[in-house]
């Protein structure tokens, strides 16, 4: 069985076609499925959540997914830096100002975990665990840097056991390590890469009986088009370099522009 993972599409339209693009392309791939952070950040909300509906995508609440529904007082996020928080902020209030009530819905329906089996349920197997976070919030953090006894809680909370595979998302940056047999595998970011490389992210796993194999995906799409969508939008003009350079943009000390106009 061959699964698609994408995740933290974050309304870039043209990240997910290219990627359900190469998916499409690949031989074998039974189901996709996302993992969360549908939205912010870019100006295609209802466009993304949309395409997730009509290609029948099933998938996992991220932090930007639960508080957008909830109307939560802020997005879940981390920010590096004040200049940063404030970018997030207006990027925040601009997705709750633009989503339909439709795709709120969807958001707010979303599960907060998906268990998967390769194999059957019939049958012993790895299970494939979908959170975007971790076991307890989709709101935390698993960096590649974490150690090893905070993975192994993290699989343990969730039940894993050894063979097993746990997917998550929310950091943007792809990778892949074993700890006490569980396999880790986080999928990078479809719509918002924060690694340096500004090609949308996705993973390839395959489940053969027992064995797992992670193929992390790196897929260029039309960034220029994204790009040029925020600058004639209202949400901060310096996301448009964020999506160029694969991360954190140059920042212009305290100010805020969009559209050519100026914020405080
Ligand atoms: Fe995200």
């Amino acid at each position: 069985m061959r699964y698609a993972l994408i995740s933290d599409i974050h309304a870039n339209l043209p990240a997910l076609q290219a990627v359900l693009r190469d998916i499409a392309s690949r031989e074998g791939v039974g189901a996709t499925y996302h993992l969360g952070d549908l939205v912010g950040y870019a100006p295609w909300p209802d466009e993304v959540v949309e395409m997730l509906i009509a290609f029948a995508i099933p998938g996992v609440a991220g932090n930007y997914d639960s508080t957008v529904a909830t109307d939560y007082k802020h997005c879940g996020c981390q920010y590096e830096d004040p200049h940063q928080e404030q970018l997030s902020h207006v990027s925040y209030a601009w997705t709750r100002a633009h989503v339909s009530a439709r795709t709120k819905g969807f958001l707010r329906g979303l599960p907060f975990r998906i268990d998967l089996r390769a194999n059957g349920g019939h049958v012993a197997g790895p299970t494939v665990i979908l959170v975007h976070g971790n076991q307890a919030l989709n709101t935390v953090y698993v960096h590649q840097d974490r150690p090893d006894s905070f993975l192994a809680k993290m699989g343990s909370a969730l039940g894993a056991r050894a063979g097993d595979v746990v997917c998550f998302g929310h950091t943007h940056v792809p990778w892949h390590r074993q700890v006490e047999g569980v396999h880790y595998v986080n999928t990078g970011s479809v719509g918002r890469p924060k690694d340096g490389d500004w090609r949308a992210s996705y993973v390839l796993l395959e489940i053969t009986g027992g064995d797992v194999a992670a193929e992390i995906v790196r897929v260029e799409y039309d960034v220029e088009a994204a790009a040029q969508a925020i600058l004639t939008s209202d949400l901060p003009d310096e996301l448009a370099d964020y999506l160029r350079q694969g991360g954190a943009a140059p920042s212009d000390g305290a100010r805020i522009t969009s559209g050519g106009r100026t914020r405080r």
